[in-house]
């Protein structure tokens, strides 16, 4: 469904990512690791069209779209959430989502306020449908920044839903959570895949990636140091030194 073909990213003098050859097929949840720095953050944003590529390719679905500008990619069914959560910390839940899925039609925040939301209408439903499965729809006129972190996270993958995104970029959805908290992101996330979506996360907690991802790449100053599934890559000698670094293993 993604393919990276030799990703380069240089920032100046720096390489933040070396001959990055990847592919992500449908249905998986892929997990990427790697220590700060390593260049997982730079990833999502070179296939969201944040940055082009300095060189090599990207593929979705078949068409490339490296160089594109990130609206034109995101109306392909690429939908992320960030590190640092973006949501409109003014507007309700419920707008929030609605105006994801407004981003998408001519006229951008001009049409949505022209398009005020309508009980019952389609795109209402869909919103309505959304914020559900995230279970915020108890939620929906609560302001975004009076929402806990969690809830947080999860109004944000639900404006990835709402726009019937096919590849799910989560950047460290579990960041700042308790485990409780995490085990629940990581159900979330198995729920999202289920109806044929694709999902790639980059995540630390060792919790999430065992309960969520079905296959992991690590990376390591830029560069892609192993690829599989989560048993045989956590057991790799050379991961474990890298990123695990210690023997009593990772953090949960
Ligand atoms: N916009 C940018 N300008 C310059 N350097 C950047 C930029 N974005 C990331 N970097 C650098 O690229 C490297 C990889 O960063 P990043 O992808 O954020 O890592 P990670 O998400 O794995 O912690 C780091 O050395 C970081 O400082
Ligand atoms: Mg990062």
């Amino acid at each position: 469904m993604l393919a990276l073909e030799g990703i380069e990213k240089r920032f100046g003098a720096l390489a933040a990512l070396t001959g990055i050859d990847l592919e992500v097929a449908a249905g998986e949840v892929l997990g990427i690791v790697g220590p700060n720095g390593s260049g997982k953050t730079t990833l999502l944003n070179t296939v969201t069209g944040v940055y082009a590529p300095s060189s090599g390719r990207i593929l979705f679905q078949g068409t490339d779209i490296t160089g594109w500008k990130g609206h034109r990619i995101a109306r392909l069914g690429i939908a992320r959430t960030f590190q640092n959560i973006r949501l409109f910390p003014s507007m309700t839940v419920f707008h929030n989502v609605w105006s994801a899925q407004h981003h998408l039609v001519a006229g951008g925040l001009l049409g949505l306020l022209r398009s005020l939301p309508t009980a019952g209408s389609t795109d209402t439903k869909k919103v309505e449908a959304a914020l559900n499965q995230v279970g915020l729809l108890q939620d929906r006129e609560v302001l975004a920044r009076h929402l806990p972190l969690p809830a947080r996270r999860r109004l944000e993958i639900a404006r990835a839903l709402v726009v019937d995104a096919k590849l799910v970029l989560l950047d460290e959805p579990s960041g700042g959570m308790t485990p409780a908290e995490t085990a629940d992101m990581a159900e979330l996330i198995r729920e999202i895949v289920a109806p044929g979506r694709t999902c790639v996360v980059i995540e630390h907690k060792m919790a999430l990636i065992a309960d969520a991802c079905t296959r992991l790449c690590v990376l390591d100053f830029g560069r892609k140091i192993a690829e599989g599934s989560p048993g045989d890559v956590l057991a790799d000698a050379a991961v474990r030194e890298v990123y695990l670094g210690a023997d009593d293993g990772p953090d949960a």
